[in-house]
């Protein structure tokens, strides 16, 4: 079993991932850790609780970073993307619990403690909450048994940019955070716009979903509803890329994308701030050697939506 904390900034691509995690049979998931990003650290907080509580989910969740650790990274909610309440605007039930009083953070640092060498996370929002928990915790890096990140983009595939040109959102919301986790040495793979952009879900997609995959396959189809129509004003067709989910994808089965390894920079100042390049020099300006990190190039798209519909179908059993 792997044991898995779920770094997020939940909105709706963040909602499947989680359901993705929650009914994969060989996930321990440990915690849930919001964040800000896709809403405010309130909606993504109680968006977590909400859905912990609606699917049972037995996951703990951690009020993550509020906002990034340099102002100039401050953005507008996406409400035009994921609604203003995070979720597609679905209406959704105050949740009865809360969060708990550690701090996401604190929490990243404590279970990592707690359990050397074992701990996976998937992080799929900003990168704020891992670069707090590297401050607290020097040595988190050599704690970790894996880190996945959904965020930015290298090029391959063609795909650079979705919210400048150079850049992906959850690196351009806190590039100063993402490039201290990608030089931390943390065991880190980049699951970035390169393959999530070729693992395109649509209309009949979800549709199976609703169809097949029970209570969480419904809830699925009906986040879906804002986000394909937001994806279909920007791009003239009714279906989405699976961001969030192919970073649990690639925990799950690496084996359906290519990598490679180098060091990861994030341009922080700028017109071209947020832009992720790899293989930038070994060596940065004060002498220090960078640390590598894996990077998906390519991915069998057909097994990767094969997996994320065939683990929500366990809803259904
Ligand atoms: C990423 O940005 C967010 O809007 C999504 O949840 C995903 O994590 C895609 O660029
Ligand atoms: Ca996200």
């Amino acid at each position: 079993m792997k044991k898995v904390i779920f770094d997020t900034d939940i909105g709706i691509d963040d909602a499947m991932a989680l359901l993705f995690l929650h009914y994969a049979p060989d996930v321990d998931l440990r915690a849930i850790i919001s964040g800000f990003g896709n809403a405010s650290i309130e909606n993504t907080t109680r968006n977590a609780l909400y859905i912990k509580e609606k699917f049972d989910i037995g996951a703990a969740v951690y009020r993550g970073a509020a906002q990034p650790m340099r102002q100039e990274f401050l953005h507008d909610y996406p409400d035009f993307v994921h609604g203003n309440n995070g979720l597609g605007d679905i209406e959704i039930v105050s949740p009865r619990g809360t969060e708990e009083a550690l701090s996401g953070a604190q929490a990243m640092v404590a279970l990592a403690r707690q359990h050397p060498g074992e701990l996976s996370i998937v992080a799929v929002g900003r990168m704020t909450n891992l670069a707090q928990a590297l401050a607290l915790c020097p040595e988190l890096p050599e704690l970790l048994h894996e880190v996945v990140v959904m965020g930015g983009a290298f090029g391959f595939n063609g795909h650079t940019g979705n919210v400048t040109a150079v850049a992906e959102a959850n690196i351009a919301g806190d590039a100063w955070a993402a490039d201290i986790v990608f030089n931390s040495g943390m065991p880190l793979t980049i699951v970035g716009l390169d393959v999530t952009h070729e693992t395109v879900a649509d209309q009949e997609f979800f549709d199976d979903l609703r169809d097949r995959a029970g209570e969480a396959g419904t809830f699925i189809h009906r986040i879906s509803r804002c986000y394909l129509d937001f994806h279909e004003r920007v791009h003239g067709k009714y279906e989405c890329p699976i961001h969030d989910a192919s970073a649990v994808s690639y925990l799950l089965n690496p084996e359906s994308y290519v990598t490679r390894e180098g060091p990861v920079r994030v341009v922080t100042e700028g017109d071209n701030r947020g832009q992720t390049i790899l293989d930038a020099a070994r060596i940065d300006s004060a002498g220090n050697e960078l640390k590598a990190c894996k990077i998906c190039t390519a991915v069998d798209p057909v097994a990767v939506r094969d997996l994320f519909a065939s683990t929500l179908r366990l809803a259904a059993d």
